[in-house]
């Protein structure tokens, strides 16, 4: 590494640090020198909250084929089949790595048990499936990773570092193929730009779920790779397809507690205010329905009555059994006031995953030269129309090899970058009206909620489309005065998404998967993808 105070060389960036970043990085810190950059802490990511689990083939009675045509029913008939048994091929291989780097996967302890790692089920699964550590997966993982990155010397970690922007050979004016050679990053803690030139980029910043009012992600899912990606020149498809998790606590103090699906795969049961049961209504599989069916009656219920939320139940299980498999939930919602093994807990949909994002190929490149994307910020095909539970952790690990074992390949075929011109401050000033960027964030996700939520209309995505730009260009020009800041640099990421999901959103002609309107509720009977290419009109 060449490394002044405000430029740093690598072999790769990694933009990212949750399973998909991580897992990439250790897979080549050996051969090559890394820097990984992290909006705030190393393991602050969607994936350190995960909790469900990981789905691999690993029982006997269950076969790949079951994972692909339940991958492939979830999606809607818009999942890429190669992209699916790609994945689910080399689910075993990514799961060997994970125990080998240490991840703690519950055990099996019946005394009769199979597999020597216990698996749960969740909705849309034929067979169990799922391997998880209690009911904190994505800790698990990430803190292991984590662990791992801290200790390899060829990793440099920047830690508090948010890119603002990518560094492509045509925004530098030099000809030939467009590639991108860098990115600039604003330190948080130092409260400076700085530049960080690599002959391999990739994009691992997880979803745009904080566009929602409503979501079950942490802070740090601001579309910020999907935003860059799409101002680069890279083409984003299906992001239309947000999914919304049946199940957040309902709780004035929960900013955004997820209770796992795991829940109802153990046996737990959605009821009414009056304790009705409801789901059979809906789908014959009740309450392991895929998630868009559950979502969607849940939200139908709530409206239909007038109320603010629906209650899951699993009290009829025995205590023990409760605080065993699901020790985290149990405990923070006695923190609640909320007993699990006594009482039904209030629930309500919240925003969680991103399905669509920047195209790639199966080995993560992107339309733009040694530019690539993988984990949630991708759009591999993997999720079609709804993703199927725990197949983004399993993405995350699956494609992060496959984009390592490219950049191997091609380690030796792509120059150093060139020389990346220092950040240009010399026209903007500090802000005297931090309230805008603050006004415009609770404006921007309190209208997606309203009008571009689980259930959309033609009249909704019309009002959303005229008020999304109004706000993309009161923040593109406060952008363009001011001095650049952690909130000023995500807001104009969740402004831009937030366009590109109802433009997407307004394509589609039809309801399928996680797309719903009730101006089309009827599915063509032809699948296409949506896929919007910058500068296209
Ligand atoms: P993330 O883990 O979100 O990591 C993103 C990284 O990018 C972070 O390090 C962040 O700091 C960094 N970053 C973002 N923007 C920038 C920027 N501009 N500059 C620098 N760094 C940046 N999936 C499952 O398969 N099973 C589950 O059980 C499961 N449970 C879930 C429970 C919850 C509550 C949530 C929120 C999600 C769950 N998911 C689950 C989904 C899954 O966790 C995520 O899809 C997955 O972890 C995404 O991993 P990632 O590496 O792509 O991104
Ligand atoms: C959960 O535990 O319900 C989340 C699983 C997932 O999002 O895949």
């Amino acid at each position: 590494m060449n490394s002044t105070q405000n430029t740093h060389t690598h072999d790769v960036l990694i933009i990212g640090s949750g399973a998909a970043g991580l897992s990439l990085a250790l897979r080549l810190a050996d051969s090559l020198r890394v820097a990984v950059l992290a909006k705030g802490p190393l393991s602050e990511s969607a994936t350190r909250y995960a909790q469900g689990g990981i789905s691999a083939v690993l029982d006997k009675q269950d076969s790949l084929e079951a994972h692909v045509l339940d991958t492939l029913q979830a999606g809607a008939g818009l999942c890429d089949v190669g992209a699916v048994r790609y994945t689910v091929e080399h689910a075993q291989e990514a799961i060997h790595w994970l125990i080998d780097q240490g991840v703690p996967f519950t055990r099996d302890t019946e005394p009769d048990a199979a597999l020597p790692f216990h698996l749960t089920r969740e909705g849309g699964h034929s067979h169990r499936r799922i391997l998880h550590a209690d009911d904190s997966t994505g800790r698990a993982i990430e803190l292991t990773l984590e662990a791992q990155a801290r200790r390899h010397p060829n990793l440099d970690l920047h830690e508090h570092c948010i890119a603002i922007d990518l560094v492509t050979t045509h925004k530098l004016g030099l000809l030939g193929g467009n590639r991108c050679v860098g990115a600039y990053a604003l330190n948080r803690k130092l409260n400076h730009v700085e530049t960080f030139g690599a002959r391999f980029v990739v994009l691992a910043t997880g979803g745009a779920n904080k566009v929602y009012l409503y979501t079950t992600n942490p802070d740090i899912a601001t579309g910020d790779g999907i935003a860059m990606a799409w101002r680069a020149g890279c083409r984003v498809a299906n992001l239309e397809f947000i999914q919304f998790h049946p199940t957040c606590l309902y709780h004035p103090a929960a900013k955004s507690f997820l209770i796992s699906e795991a829940v109802r795969g153990e046996g737990g049961r959605l009821l009414l205010p009056d304790g009705q049961p409801f789901m059979q209504r809906f789908d014959p599989r009740g309450e392991l329905a895929p998630r868009d069916i559950v979502a969607r009656a849940i939200d139908s219920e709530m409206k239909r009555l007038g109320v603010d939320c629906v209650y899951l139940d699993i009290s009829h299980k025995p205590a023990d059994f409760i605080k065993r498999h699901f020790p985290t939930i149990y405990q923070r919602c006695l923190e609640f006031g909320l007993d699990m093994t006594k009482q039904p807990l209030p629930v309500v949909p919240a925003a969680h995953y991103t399905s669509g994002g920047v195209v790639t190929d199966l080995r993560g490149h992107t339309d733009i030269g040694g530019l690539y994307a993988i984990g949630e910020v991708a759009c591999t095909g993997l999720h079609g129309a709804n993703r199927l539970a725990s197949n983004s952790l399993l993405e995350c690990v699956v494609f992060a090899f496959a984009a390592g074992q490219d950049i191997l390949k091609m380690r030796d075929h792509l120059p150093p970058p060139p020389v990346i011109p220092a950040w240009d401050e010399s026209r903007v000033t500090d802000s005297d009206e931090e309230i805008v960027v603050a006004h415009n964030w609770d404006e921007l996700r309190r209208m997606m909620w309203d009008y571009v939520g689980i259930v959309r209309t033609n009249k909704r995505l019309q009002r959303a489309k005229r008020r999304v730009e109004m706000l993309k260009g009161e923040i593109s020009d406060y952008y363009g005065n001011f001095r650049v800041t952690n909130d000023l640099i995500e807001l104009r990421n969740l402004v831009l998404v937030a366009e590109l999901i109802i433009l997407s959103a307004m394509q589609r002609k039809e309801s399928r998967g996680l797309h719903f309107t009730r101006d089309f509720p009827q599915t063509l009977p032809h699948a296409e993808n949506t896929v919007l290419t910058p500068n296209a009109s």
